[in-house]
């Protein structure tokens, strides 16, 4: 069995000491698409995985195109190698709507599957996929009025891959919430929102209905003292490590459902941090499109 993983642009490096540290033999790589024996394993750092690839000959540009529309309609193409030839098959596969999304929305559910040329004549397919996008990569019709900075498209993205997100008479935690972009994406979808940061939230965003600052450490803050929330979300710029100190206070708490949390790396990626908040039961953990050495932790009282 073959699985493939794709890092998203500049990140492939963790995610192959990630892949490694987890023992999978990586057998190819070609730019950012780490070819491994065995089965898929969870890796954060890929923005898109592979599952069971198959090779198939391509003896010609319409006959590769023919099997890949034989396995399935949509097909989104990676290809760092023989560029030129994978072009013109994709160019003869259906064409896949990449319109950009219009928040709130749910993640896409029609299959799309995942190919390369690795030679001229053989290509590598998978149809299916962990991104419910081509090639991982998701695009927004922004909001450039609104949000006091461009955090919110983090948020936005972190919310379409859980397919759900907060409304009226839902009660939100924000730690590390200034100046106030991720509050701003609550309180406009109508939750109710304690912002916690020692830094103000930009005036506009602190006179939003439903919005309470608390100009506090987020580390200093009995869960008692907040009481019961539908979701935490965290963009603290921290170590990982104390990050996850704090998540397990707040789910021994018992107080907060669902959790939305950033894990940013300074320096080197901390990946046993990162493994420890992958291993918490029901979570996930991403890269997201629009993390930068960051990655989400997702926790999903539906799931
Ligand atoms: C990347 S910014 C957050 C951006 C925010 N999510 C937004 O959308 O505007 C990180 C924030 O973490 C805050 N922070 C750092 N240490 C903190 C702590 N101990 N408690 C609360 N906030 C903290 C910083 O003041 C900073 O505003």
């Amino acid at each position: 069995m073959t699985t493939a993983y794709l890092a998203a642009e500049g990140f492939a490096d963790q995610l192959q000491e990630e892949l490694q540290r987890a023992g999978a033999a990586v057998s190819e790589r070609h730019e950012r698409l780490l070819v491994c024996d065995g089965p898929a394993i969870s890796a954060a750092w890929a923005a898109n995985i592979w599952h069971d690839c198959v090779a198939l000959p391509v003896a010609s540009i319409g006959s590769a195109a023919q099997a890949l529309r034989d396995i399935q309609r949509n097909w989104a193409t990676y290809a760092p190698l023989h560029h030129r030839r994978a072009k013109l098959i994709q160019e003869r596969l259906p064409h896949v709507s990449a319109k950009p999304i219009v928040f709130p929305a749910a993640a896409p559910t029609a299959p799309l599957g995942s190919w390369t040329l690795l030679a001229p004549d053989r290509m590598l397919a998978a149809a299916r996929c962990s991104s419910p996008f081509a090639n991982g990569e998701v695009t927004f019709v922004e909001d450039r009025t609104g949000p006091p900075n461009r955090a919110y498209l983090k948020l936005w993205e972190a919310l379409v891959r859980l397919r759900r997100w907060p409304g009226p008479g839902q009660r939100c935690l924000d730690l590390g919430a200034s100046p106030g972009g991720w509050t701003y994406v609550l309180a406009k979808l109508g939750a109710q929102v304690v912002a916690v940061d020692k830094a103000p939230l930009d005036p506009r965003v602190a006179a939003m209905p439903g919005v309470e600052w608390r100009g506090e450490s987020a580390f200093a803050l009995e869960p008692g003292s907040v009481g019961p929330i539908d979701w935490l979300f965290s963009d603290i710029v921290c170590y990982p490590a104390r990050l996850l100190r704090l998540v397990e206070k707040w789910r021994a708490s018992g107080l907060a459902k669902n959790f939305v949390c950033t894990l940013k790396f300074q320096g080197a990626t901390d990946h046993d941090s990162a493994a420890a908040f992958a291993a918490i039961p029901g979570a996930r953990v991403l890269h997201l499109h629009h993390n930068k050495h960051e990655l989400t932790f997702l926790l999903d009282a539906k799931a």
